[in-house]
């Protein structure tokens, strides 16, 4: 049951296979946050088609990370687990936030430029709105807390500023929403190769899966990047290395973490040793999860099940606040 009256909302796009960055960045929180909130907890669908134009693969996709939620601790009674093309209140509030959004921020987006980057033959207007939808997903359940990873803060400032705009011209309906991870500082997961974090698409060699084979898993980590120790004690970490040590203390016990320290201080680390133990802590931690994912992601009625009822939920709660937003543009005529 949830114990406060502030309202949840986070979202992940179903573009590929989801990663440990998207577990310790959003997941974890998920499953902490859905016995003390209200919690919406969507598929973003419609904002993959902003890059993934093709859906061959979409309702694989779908199914997949809709197993892995559950599969990692999420329970479709306690929160409302659905697609978001299955909301339509979602396009109007969009369409309205559209109005909020000026041409020159959207431009200056961090999101947007690299998508520019890296897709310059399908640079659409749906790519420009992008952060409009999310606050357009956050705000349509008057959502105040968002758990995400770090890089999603640029979106959250920009759903805020969206918010109040349409507060300042219409009056008090949307509460800030701000980005959440348990203990303060926003989470970012770094690559296994030291250049950037784990990611969908991107990556593939440096990222570890949650559907990663106990085998994948052991290479992936053995490939990581190391060097010949360091020199001198107490030395400064370099990237690669730290990286490394990031990792462990997300799936190692302490006294792990602890005694690996203790060796780069003491300049007597072997690498060879810590990988593989962080390959052996990674398959503990990465195979129940995958096991549990693959049963789900075959039982489709389930499936199907879980996508009704939180559709139901998500739908019911959107109502409401569209009902409010008409009332306060004023829309309503009769
Ligand atoms: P997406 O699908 O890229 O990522 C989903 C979640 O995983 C987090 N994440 C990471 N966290 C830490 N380290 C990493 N390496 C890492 N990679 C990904 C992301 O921060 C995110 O929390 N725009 C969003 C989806 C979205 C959304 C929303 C989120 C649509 N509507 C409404 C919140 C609220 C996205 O592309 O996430």
């Amino acid at each position: 049951m949830a114990q406060q009256n502030q309202i949840v909302m986070s979202g992940i796009r179903p573009t590929g296979f989801l990663h440990l960055g998207n577990y310790f960045g959003a997941l974890r929180n998920y499953v902490r946050m859905q016995d003390e909130y209200t919690c919406y907890f969507m598929l973003a669908d419609l904002h993959s088609l902003t890059t993934h134009p093709d859906t061959k693969e979409l309702k694989g996709n779908i199914h997949r990370v809709l197993a892995e939620h559950v599969a990692c601790g999420l329970d479709p009674d306690k929160v409302a687990l659905y697609c978001q093309s299955h909301v339509y209140e979602t396009s109007e509030l969009y369409l309205y936030l559209n109005m909020m959004a000026r041409v020159g921020e959207l431009e200056k987006t961090v999101t947007f430029k690299d998508k520019v980057r890296q897709h310059p033959d399908n640079v659409n207007a749906g790519l420009l709105t992008y952060p409009v939808l999310q606050a357009a997903d956050i705000l349509l359940h008057r959502a105040s807390l968002v758990p995400v990873g770090k890089d999603q803060e640029q979106h959250l400032e920009m759903s805020r500023t969206f918010a109040n705009r349409f507060n300042h011209n219409y009056g008090d309906v949307f509460p800030e929403p701000h980005a959440f991870n348990y203990g303060g500082e926003l989470v970012k997961v770094p690559s296994l190769d030291g250049k950037g974090k784990m990611s969908k698409s991107e990556n593939q060699y440096a990222t570890l899966y949650l559907s990663d084979s106990d085998q994948s898993i052991r290479d992936k980590v053995k490939k990581a990047l190391t060097d010949g120790g360091p020199k001198e004690p107490n030395s400064p970490k370099p990237d690669y290395i730290e990286n490394l040590f990031q990792l462990m203390q997300l799936v190692s016990e302490r006294e792990v973490v602890e005694k690996f320290e203790q060796d780069y201080n003491g300049c007597t680390i072997r690498y060879g040793d810590m990988k593989k133990q962080l390959g052996e802590d990674m398959v503990n931690f990465i195979a129940p999860i995958r096991e549990k994912a693959e049963a789900i992601r075959t039982d489709e009625k389930y499936l199907k099940e879980i996508m009704e009822k939180g559709a139901e939920k998500a739908r019911q709660s959107a109502r409401a606040t569209i009902e409010l937003v008409r009332e306060a543009i004023g829309l309503n005529y009769y």
